[in-house]
């Protein structure tokens, strides 16, 4: 499974970037807002430190203008990946940029039907939103799972990957881990809890409490 960054911020991911770990990185409005930065220079800045697919979203609603900004913004760098929302005209944009060529990542899914949909107009990426349908009492794993069998229904026809968004916990990187997605896209302070465990923390102090005893040193 992939993991990519939910964040536009670049210490952050500049930090993410040294483990080796990340594979990609995703934005959106929202979160280029919370920099306060630029949006072309975040993008362009966040290439240069990921080599896997940036996501950066358009913001027209009409197709015709999202097929000329995704061309612009496809032009930052060769990994960028156009984002754009699950709307008819969105479906249409993502069609149109596909099949030139450009990565697109359809946002902003919340239903199963939804998702075939994005798959079946040239999607490289569809991202359904986990935590947001969870606020809303809705199951977002569960549509997790659904997408995730109809995909494997159609192995020579649909090769979109499912990538899990809106995650709000560790508990929905495992789940999604389980059911067999493709990527997660997390916030850097979910990615960073994956690593903690309490039992972790308490061995490794008891292992050097009593290393200590020894009196020796490696180096
Ligand atoms: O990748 C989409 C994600 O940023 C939305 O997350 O927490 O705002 O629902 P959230």
């Amino acid at each position: 499974m992939k993991f990519f960054a939910d964040t536009a911020n670049i210490e952050e991911i500049k930090e993410l970037a040294e483990t080796g770990l990340l594979d990609g990185v995703t934005t959106n409005p929202s979160l280029i807002a919370k920099t306060g930065q630029d949006f072309i220079k975040t993008i362009e800045n966040i290439c240069s430190l990921v080599e896997g697919p940036v996501s950066a979203e358009v913001t027209a609603l009409d197709h015709k203008m999202m097929i000329v900004e995704g061309e612009k913004l496809s032009k930052i760098a060769p990994n960028v990946c156009i984002k754009v929302p699950l709307t008819w005209d969105g479906l249409k944009a993502c069609k149109a940029l596909s099949s030139s060529g450009i990565n697109i990542n359809v946002t902003l899914c919340f239903s199963a039907t939804q998702a075939l949909l994005a798959a079946k107009a040239g999607a490289s990426f569809i991202s359904p939103f986990v935590g947001r349908l969870d606020d809303i009492s809705g199951n977002g794993m569960g549509l997790i799972e659904d997408i995730v069998n109809i995909f494997n229904n159609y192995p020579d026809t649909l090769s979109t990957e499912v990538l899990v968004a809106s995650i709000r916990s560790p508990l929905h990187v495992l789940e999604s881990a389980k059911l067999g997605a493709d990527v997660v896209t997390v916030p850097p302070n979910v990615l960073k809890m994956l690593a903690s465990h309490p039992l972790t923390d308490k061995g490794l102090s008891s292992f050097l409490a009593d290393w200590e005893k020894t009196g020796q040193k490696i180096i």
